[in-house]
């Protein structure tokens, strides 16, 4: 039956590769959900960091779930903190894994380094995942011998206050990795969609392209940048403005993902980067982070 098959599939001990903002945020919420969590990165020195932002998340999330229960609280971020491991031996922390996490550095050559060293590492049964934002899922996993048991789990920064978990299956996912992940999703709190394995998934694929058609706006001088972000706020309910929200993920970040897709498909006239934003990159003006982008910021 399902509720067998679910239980025997259920997911307990989640590795997670990378300690930065994303892994860091999928360790945190895995614990915080009563998982098993080993998190991996190179040192120990930016290990303790992640442990550092880890703790500080901790306390807002426990502050705003036990407003009025402070010793409950405390008792949360104890026990989240207990379920969570540092190791700096990718290899050591997949032996018992029954998911693993990928949330290293966006480069392909890398990203298969690593998993090429777990697939020899890990038991058969371990799922392997990417939150890849703009690499195909198909194309990290093609260098294991498991690509049925290889999907995407895309998360959004910040991962604990975000709700959206984007499960990406590839051709070779397997109905039974897919439900796994689905389920695991669901047990971390998210709101899961399902999409193929395209360029963007859902999000990026829609968004990216939509920010540089407002910056191609912008360029030809058709509006200002304020009057294309209030047009959007006020006309069509987004929460920010395109150019706005530009600048808050950071131009090096948003080009470094259009670039990509450009050069992997140049054909796409959606996927053409643009000039005034290699113009602001070259001028070291990323957005809020260095304190000025379309816009100025106080630091
Ligand atoms: P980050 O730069 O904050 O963290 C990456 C971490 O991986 C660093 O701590 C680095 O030391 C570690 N690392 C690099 N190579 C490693 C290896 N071989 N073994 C173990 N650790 C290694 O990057 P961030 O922003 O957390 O992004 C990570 C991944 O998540 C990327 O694939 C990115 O596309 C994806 N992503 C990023 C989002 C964002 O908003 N920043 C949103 C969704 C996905």
């Amino acid at each position: 039956s399902f509720s067998s098959t679910s239980a025997r599939n259920a997911i307990k001990n989640v590795t997670v590769i990378g300690g930065g903002l994303m892994g860091s945020g999928i360790a945190q919420v895995a614990a915080q959900t009563g998982h098993n969590v080993t998190l991996v990165d190179v040192s120990s020195d930016i290990l303790k960091k992640s442990q550092e932002n880890i703790a500080v998340s901790l306390t807002r999330v426990a502050k705003k779930l036990y407003k009025d229960k402070p010793a409950d609280g405390e008792k949360f971020i104890n026990d989240s903190k207990s379920r969570l491991k540092i190791d700096t031996d990718a290899s050591s922390a997949v032996k018992d894994a029954d998911l693993v996490v990928e949330a290293i550095v966006e480069n392909l050559e890398i990203k298969h380094k690593l998993f090429r060293t777990l697939d020899e590492a890990a038991p058969s049964k371990t799922i392997f995942a990417s939150n890849t934002s703009s690499l195909g899922i198909g194309d990290i996993a093609s260098v294991t011998k498991r690509t049925d048991r290889f999907g995407g789990l895309h998360f959004f920064n910040p991962v604990p206050v975000m709700k959206l978990l984007e499960v990406v299956r590839t051709h070779d996912t397997s109905e039974e990795t897919y439900q796994a992940m689905m389920e695991w999703g669901k047990a971390m709190g998210k709101v899961c969609i399902t999409c193929k394995d395209t360029p963007g998934f859902v999000v990026n694929r829609l968004l990216v392209p939509y920010i540089a058609e407002a910056i191609r706006m912008y360029e030809r001088g058709d509006a200002s940048a304020r009057d294309i972000d209030t047009a959007m706020k006020l006309g069509a309910g987004y929460p920010m403005g395109p150019l706005e929200l530009a600048d808050y993920v950071g131009h090096d970040t948003s080009h470094f993902i259009i670039e990509g897709w450009h050069k992997k498909f140049p054909d796409n006239p959606l996927f053409v980067p643009n000039e005034s934003v290699k113009k602001l990159i070259q001028e070291g003006k990323l957005g809020v982070k260095t304190g000025e982008g379309f816009y100025k910021y106080k630091k």
